[in-house]
Parts: C-alpha cells; sequence; structure tokens
C-alpha cells in the first residue's frame, strides 16, 4: 500500500476563465435531441428536472425496453456514468453519448440540477 499525498496546490479550484459552461455545453451536446422544457419531445425526452426522477418515467415519450428496465433513478451518480458512456451503462439505449472529460460531466450535470420540473 502507498499512500499519495496531494500537494495544496492541486487541490485549488479551478480559475474562472477555464470553468466549462454547463449550459453552453448542454447546448452544444444536448439540445439537439433534448429540451428544457416539460413535456416537450424531441429525439429524446425533455430533461426538465431530471436529476431525482427514475429513469424512463415521462408520460408520452417512447422509451427502449432496456431504459424502461434499467432500475435507475437519476441521482449525480447514475447520471455521470451514463454520460460517461450511455451504452455501456445501459445496455440497448437508444442514445448514443459518451464524454470522458469529467469537468465536463460535472458541468452538465450541474446545469441539468437547475433545471425546474
Ligand atoms: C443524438 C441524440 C441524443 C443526444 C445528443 C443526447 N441524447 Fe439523451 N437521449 C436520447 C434518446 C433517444 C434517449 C432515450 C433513450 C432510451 O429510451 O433508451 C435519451 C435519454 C436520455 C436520458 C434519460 C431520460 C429519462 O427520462 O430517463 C437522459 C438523462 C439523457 N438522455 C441525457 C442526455 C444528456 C445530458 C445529453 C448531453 C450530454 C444527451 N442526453 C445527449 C438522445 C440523445
Amino acid at each position: 500500500m502507498s499512500i499519495v499525498s496531494i500537494p495544496a496546490s492541486a487541490q485549488m479550484a479551478v480559475p474562472k476563465a477555464k470553468t466549462v459552461s454547463g449550459e453552453k455545453l448542454f447546448g452544444q451536446q444536448c439540445g439537439a435531441c433534448h429540451a428544457t422544457k416539460p413535456g416537450e419531445i424531441r429525439v429524446g425526452p425533455s430533461l426538465a428536472g431530471i436529476i431525482g426522477r427514475k429513469a424512463a418515467s415521462q408520460r408520452g415519450y417512447g422509451y427502449s425496453p432496456a431504459l424502461r428496465k434499467s432500475g435507475l433513478t437519476w441521482t449525480r451518480d447514475s447520471m455521470d456514468k451514463w454520460l460517461t458512456d450511455s451504452g455501456t451503462t445501459v445496455r440497448g439505449t437508444t442514445m448514443v453519448y459518451s464524454q470522458a472529460d469529467a469537468a465536463k460531466r460535472r458541468a452538465i450535470i450541474d446545469y441539468l440540477n437547475t433545471l425546474p420540473r
């Protein structure tokens, strides 16, 4: 076992100028398929109030059997896995997306967290 000590400088917050805007990322990477207005269906379902909701629970949207059977609830954790690679998180989902950059995923999830139901 080894103990790794993290220098204080590495723990400092990211400077403002480098912060990625979750809203902007959402617009670029999700907005073509997802609305933020409740009930509005595009290729995918609306993501209004998605954090805290059960997966595949929006009425009027034809989810894949895979997502319906996933048993997931959208927490920050499950959303982070989903956005890392939707196809390995839920095999058989019709959403194909992967984002390897944790900071970008976090920014997108922060933005999703602001969307009211
Ligand atoms: C090319 C279109 C497309 C893009 C781009 C896309 N999605 Fe999706 N998304 C879908 C589809 C289609 C589904 C339904 C999947 C299913 O039923 O298996 C979905 C489902 C979801 C769900 C589950 C919704 C629910 O009600 O359970 C979440 C959460 C989600 N997407 C988030 C995102 C986020 C965040 C992004 C951007 C980072 C994104 N998606 C990008 C098409 C897309």
